[in-house]
């Protein structure tokens, strides 16, 4: 398999930003030409192609500059949809697709052979899910064929939850941005692959594990932090703004004077109160301390927290609660390699 043979290519673009709108005649049209166009899910905003179409799918790779071993996701409008793309389909992730379909859950399973090896990265399963959002649902009713859509920013960086953010960063190599609001959810699916039959958690997300393990008993966890590239996507460095991440703990505010400044405060309730009156700049995922709100606010305010003028970042893991925990995961990746705590 060509290694990083994206990565390798130079950047190339003379498009124009592209337009933002609600039309799905239109994103249709331009999915059937093999073009690409960003959709709204639930979760974070996706760049979309034809699915079945390589070249289209090759674009993607390329406009993310996305490494070739990072295998994309196939979203469809139902479960019959999904499962015709799948050689097979074990009894629970039938019960599973009959639970949180439409929703933040991609199934991995055993591909069928036209789905295009470009979309599974060589692999012999392929990631599957129906997206649960009013726009995008009914865009995929329009289309007879898969949309291959992994996250819509470049590779590395801060998973898009607007329509704007997709356009700061990949608008001049987008042709259409479909703008479905601010994602409801804003962290990613939750991803469950299957060995003999009995279901793995590869990817914590959106969907909390107890609610999985409610339909199918005690789940394995198989998640690599690493970043070997044959473990698909769980890259130890991910969702990474371009400024420096220090994870501190809100007892040490010693820490601070050791900090070279401005600094950047991204809180969580009043988990660093005391801490707030003493830094440059204060963002709070939630000033209630509710983790669905912190889940919703996450990247936007990464994205935040990257601009303005140059300051070093400083945040903290957020206390107890399952989300807290998915929250916490892309927070590490987020940080790697400065984060100066260890949290496993
Ligand atoms: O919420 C989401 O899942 C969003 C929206 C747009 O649907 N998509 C998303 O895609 O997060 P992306 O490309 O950023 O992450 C896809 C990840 C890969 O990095 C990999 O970990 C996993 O899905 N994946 C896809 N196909 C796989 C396969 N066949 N085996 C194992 N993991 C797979
Ligand atoms: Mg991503």
């Amino acid at each position: 398999m060509l290694r990083y043979f994206v990565a390798q290519t130079a950047p190339t673009t003379d498009k124009m930003p592209a337009e933002t709108g609600t039309d799905i005649e239109r994103a249709a049209l331009l999915l059937k030409a093999g073009k690409l166009v960003a959709i709204p899910t639930e979760t974070v905003y996706g760049l979309a192609a034809d699915g079945l179409n390589e070249q289209a799918v090759l674009s993607i790779f390329k406009a993310k500059n996305r490494p070739d071993f990072d295998p994309l996701i196939l979203h469809v409008s139902g479960r019959e949809a999904a499962f015709s793309l799948a050689e097979y389909v074990p009894v629970k992730a039938r019960l599973l697709a009959d639970a949180f379909w439409p929703g933040p859950l991609t199934l991995v399973l055993p591909k069928k052979a036209h789905v295009p090896f470009v979309v599974t990265s060589g692999l012999d399963t392929v990631g599957l899910r129906v997206p649960n959002h009013p726009l995008t649902l009914s865009l995929l009713k329009q289309l007879d064929f898969p949309l291959a859509a992994p996250s819509a920013n470049p590779f590395g960086y801060v998973s898009p939850t607007t329509a704007q953010h997709v356009l700061d960063n990949l608008g001049d190599k987008t042709d259409y941005i479909l703008d479905g609001g601010p994602c409801t959810l804003g962290i990613e699916s939750t991803i469950i692959g299957f060995e003999n039959d009995e279901p793995v958690l590869l990817r914590k997300g959106s969907l909390k594990k107890s609610d999985i393990e409610k339909i199918t008993g005690p789940l394995k966890e198989k998640i690599n932090v690493s970043g070997n590239p044959k473990a698909p996507g769980q890259l130890a460095a991910h969702y990474s703004p371009k400024r420096k991440i220090v994870i501190a703990e809100p007892e040490n505010i010693g820490l601070l004077q050791t900090l070279p400044r401005p600094v950047t405060l991204l809180t969580f309730g009043n988990l660093f109160q005391a801490w707030e009156n003493r830094v440059d700049r204060v963002l709070n995922l939630s000033p209630e301390g509710n983790l669905a709100e912190a889940a919703r606010t996450f990247y936007g305010l990464l994205r935040e927290a990257d601009q303005g003028p140059e300051s070093l970042i400083v945040t903290g893991y957020l206390p107890a609660g399952e989300m807290a925990e998915v929250i916490n995961d892309r927070l590490q990746r987020a940080a790697f390699p400065f984060k100066n705590t260890s949290h496993e």
